[in-house]
C-alpha cells in the first residue's frame, strides 16, 4: 500500500522541482508518474531530442527517494507529426479526420503512428530502461478517452478486411455467419467490405459487431507493440496502463493480457455526473460518489491485474469535465483511497500534484492550489499516508490478496453486443452489471468481477448479468463450480456471429436451464410489471416489478423447472432448475436485494443489510467500514481494541479498520 501522485515538470519553471519533490516526499508520497502528454518537448523537432529537462527532472525526483513511473507520451502526437503524416488523424463516422488540437488525435490502424511511436518509445525506454530512479511504466494513456478506439480510416479499413479474413478465411463463410443473403448485402470477396458506416439505415449487425472486435483487437497490438519494447530495454520493471471508469470500448481483458498492472483513473464524482443514474441519485451522492461505483471498477480491474491494481489517478477534489463539478466532501479523498486499498490495491495515485493555471484543465483541482498551497485533497492524502503506517504497523497481512466467495461474471462484447441491437433504447449493459454488483454489496459481499473465460471453482455465488454469448464449455464451468448460479435475462440469447441460437436462447445453456424463451418484449422506462414470489401467501401481493425487458418462458409442465415467481399476466418471473436461478427480467432494486439475499443463504454465504450508504470490504485479517451517509453508523459487534482505525462510531465520510479475528 502507497501512495502516488501524477506531476508535469514541463508545466513549472525548473526552479520550483526540488521543492516539489522534498513537498511529495514529506506528505507520504512514493512514486510520481511523469511525461505522458511530454512528446513536443521531448522532440521538440523531427528526430532531435532534448533529454537534459527530462533528465533533470527523473534526477530531482530520484534524489529526493521518490520511485518514478515512466510514460510513453504516445497520446499526444505533436503538431509537426500530424503535418508530416495526416493519416495519423482518426475519422470520424461523418468520414473526416479529427482536428489536431486536443489530445488523442490518433488512429490505432495508422502504419506511420505505428512506426512513430515505436521510434519513439524505443528512444525514451532506452535512455531510461535502466535508470535507477524509473521503476515502473505507464503505455499511452488512458487508451479510447474521447471516443478514440472506432476510426473509419482507409487504414483501418484495410486492417478490417485483413481482420476478417484471418476471422473466416473465405467470404462464403463470412456471408453465411452474418446473413448477408438478407437485403442482398452478399459479397464476392473481403476487398468489397467496408467499414459499417454511412448506410442508409441501420448497417448489418454482424458486421458492426465484428468492427467493434477488430477495434478493440487494434488496441491490443498497438498496446503490445509498446509493451514489448519496454520490456526489452527495461527488464524487470513493471508495466501499467491506466484504464478508465466503467469504459467499455475495447477488451480490457486482451489489453491487461500484456501488462502487469492493471491501473484505472478514478474520478467517482465526475462519473456519478456522467453515467445513467437518475437526478435524484445524482442529487444523493452529489459530494461522495455512488457507494459502489468506485468499488466496482477496483473489482473489474483487480480481476484482471497480474499485480496488485493501482489508481493511477485518484480524483483530489472538483474536476473540470462533467456538465456540473461539485467539490468532495470533507474526507472523501481518503475515503476513497482507503477504498482503494480495502479492494486490494497496491497504490493510490493522486491527478494532479498541482492545480494547472493554463489550458484545457485549469478547472480541475490538484493536490495544491494554483498558487502552490496544500489544498484539502493534499490534506487528505497526508492524512492517509499516516494511516497507512498506522495499519501496515499493526497487520503483517494488510497487503493480502483478495479472493471472494461470489464472482460476478462481466464482459465486453456483452456491452457491444446490446447496443448494436439493444431491442429498448435504454438496455445498457455496464448499467445491469453494475445494478447486480450493487445489490450484492449491499448484502456485505466481496465480489470478484471475471471474464467468461475463467476458472469458477471454488465460488459459493456466480452473478451472471444479462450476457448474450456464452462460450460452448460455460454450462460446464458452472455446473462443475459447484456454486449456485443466477442467470439474468437474454442470457445466451445470441450465437458468437450475432445470430438467433437454432434452440432459441438460452441457447448452450439449455442443458443446465430446461427452458425456451418464445418471445420477448422490451419496457419504456415508464412502465413496469408486478412480479409476485409463489411463495407469497397474499394472492394480490406485489413482490416487486420487472423493469426494461421480460424474457417470455414457455411454461411447461413437462420440464424440470420450479416457478418461484411470476408476472403478473402470468408468465414465469423467475424459474430455477436445481442450483440454476433464471431471472427473466431486470427487477427493481429491493427484489433484487431480497432474492440475492435468499439465494446467498442456499450458497451457505452469510449476508448483512447493509443498506446503501454503509460498504464494508475485507482484505485479509482486516474489516474495513466505509460511512457513505450522512448521519454517525455504529458498529456494535466489535471490541474497541480491534480498532487500527477509527472506532465503533463512524462520522459521515468516515472510514474505520479493524482486525477481524
Ligand atoms: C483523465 C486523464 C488525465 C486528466 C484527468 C482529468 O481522464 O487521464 O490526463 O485529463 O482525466 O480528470
Amino acid at each position: 500500500m502507497r501512495l502516488g501522485v501524477c506531476y508535469y515538470p514541463e508545466h513549472w519553471p525548473q526552479s520550483m522541482w526540488e521543492d516539489d519533490a522534498r513537498r511529495m516526499k514529506a506528505l507520504g508520497i512514493e512514486q510520481v508518474r511523469i511525461a505522458e502528454f511530454a512528446w513536443s518537448r521531448i522532440e521538440p523537432t523531427p528526430g532531435e531530442y532534448d533529454w537534459g529537462w527530462l533528465d533533470r527532472a527523473i534526477d530531482v525526483l530520484g534524489a529526493a527517494g521518490l520511485q518514478v513511473v515512466m510514460c510513453t507520451p504516445t497520446a499526444t502526437p505533436p503538431k509537426w507529426l500530424i503535418d508530416r503524416h495526416p493519416d495519423i488523424l482518426p475519422v470520424g463516422a461523418d468520414g473526416r479526420p479529427r482536428a489536431f488540437g486536443s489530445r488523442r488525435h490518433y488512429d490505432f490502424s495508422s502504419p506511420s503512428y505505428f512506426a512513430a511511436s515505436q521510434r519513439i518509445c524505443t528512444a525514451i525506454a532506452e535512455r531510461y530502461g535502466k535508470h535507477p530512479a524509473v521503476a515502473y511504466w505507464q503505455t499511452d494513456n488512458e487508451f479510447g478517452c474521447h471516443h478514440t478506439v472506432v476510426s473509419y480510416s482507409p487504414a483501418a479499413v484495410g486492417r478490417f478486411r485483413e481482420w476478417l479474413q484471418a476471422r473466416y478465411q473465405t467470404v462464403d463463410a463470412l456471408n453465411r455467419a452474418w446473413g448477408t443473403v438478407f437485403w442482398s448485402m452478399e459479397y464476392r470477396s473481403f476487398d468489397e467490405i467496408d467499414a459499417p458506416v454511412a448506410t442508409v439505415t441501420e448497417a448489418h449487425p454482424s458486421h458492426r459487431l465484428d468492427y467493434r472486435r477488430f477495434a478493440s483487437d487494434e488496441v491490443a497490438r498497438y498496446n503490445r507493440m509498446q509493451v514489448e519494447i519496454i520490456r526489452a530495454h527495461s527488464p524487470g520493471r513493471p508495466v501499467a496502463h491506466n484504464f478508465m471508469q466503467l469504459f467499455t470500448e475495447f477488451d480490457h481483458y486482451k489489453v491487461a493480457a500484456d501488462l502487469d498492472v492493471a491501473a484505472w483513473d478514478s474520478y467517482p464524482l465526475g462519473a456519478l455526473e456522467e453515467q445513467w443514474f437518475a437526478p435524484d441519485v445524482k442529487a444523493r451522492w452529489l459530494r461522495s460518489g455512488h457507494p459502489d461505483f468506485a468499488s466496482f471498477n477496483h473489482d473489474v480491474y483487480r480481476g484482471m491485474s497480474k499485480l496488485p491494481f493501482w489508481v493511477m489517478e485518484q480524483q483530489p477534489g472538483p474536476v473540470n469535465w462533467a456538465l456540473w463539478n461539485p467539490a468532495p466532501l470533507p474526507g472523501m479523498v481518503r475515503l476513497w483511497s482507503w477504498e482503494a486499498f480495502a479492494h486490494g490495491a497496491g497504490c493510490v495515485s493522486y491527478f494532479r500534484w498541482r492545480q494547472a493555471p493554463f489550458a484545457q484543465e485549469q478547472m480541475h483541482a490538484g493536490l495544491n492550489t494554483p498558487d502552490n498551497r496544500l489544498d484539502v485533497g493534499g490534506s487528505e492524502a497526508a492524512q492517509v499516508a499516516d494511516d497507512i503506517r498506522a495499519v501496515l504497523a499493526a497487520n503483517a497481512d494488510a497487503n493480502a490478496t483478495i479472493r471472494s466467495k461470489v464472482a460476478l461474471v462481466y464482459d465486453y462484447e456483452a456491452k457491444w453486443l446490446f447496443e448494436i441491437h439493444p431491442q429498448g433504447a435504454d438496455f445498457h449493459y455496464p448499467r445491469f452489471a453494475f445494478e447486480y454488483y450493487s445489490a450484492l454489496r449491499s448484502l456485505g459481499l466481496d465480489v470478484d468481477v471475471v471474464p467468461v473465460d475463467a476458472s469458477l471453482d471454488g465460488y459459493a455465488l456466480i452473478v451472471v448479468p444479462p450476457l448474450p454469448v456464452v462460450p460452448a464449455d460455460f454450462a460446464t464451468r458452472l455446473a462443475s463450480s459447484g456454486g449456485q448460479v443466477v442467470i439474468g435475462p437474454r442470457t445466451g440469447s445470441k450465437t458468437q456471429d450475432m445470430q438467433i441460437p437454432a434452440n432459441l436462447p438460452p441457447g448452450a445453456l439449455a442443458d443446465v436451464l430446461p427452458l425456451r424463451v418464445w418471445r420477448v418484449e422490451s419496457m419504456r422506462p415508464n412502465v413496469t410489471e408486478a412480479v409476485r414470489l409463489a411463495d407469497t401467501e397474499d394472492a394480490k401481493a406485489e413482490d416487486g416489478v420487472a423493469r426494461h425487458w421480460r424474457d417470455f418462458i414457455e411454461d411447461d409442465n413437462a420440464n424440470a423447472l420450479e416457478v418461484l415467481a411470476r408476472f403478473a399476466d402470468g408468465h414465469p418471473a423467475y424459474v430455477r432448475n436445481g442450483a440454476f436461478h433464471y431471472f427473466a427480467s431486470l427487477f427493481d432494486e429491493a427484489l433484487t436485494v431480497r432474492l440475492f439475499s435468499q439465494i446467498a443463504q442456499h450458497a451457505g454465504i452469510e449476508t448483512l443489510p447493509l443498506g446503501d450508504s454503509v460498504r464494508i470490504s475485507r482484505r485479509g485479517a482486516l474489516t474495513y467500514v466505509f460511512n457513505y451517509g450522512d448521519a454517525a453508523h455504529m458498529i456494535t459487534d466489535v471490541a474497541d481494541g480491534a480498532f487500527v482505525i477509527g472506532s465503533r462510531a463512524i462520522e459521515p465520510q468516515g472510514v474505520a479498520v479493524y482486525r477481524s479475528n
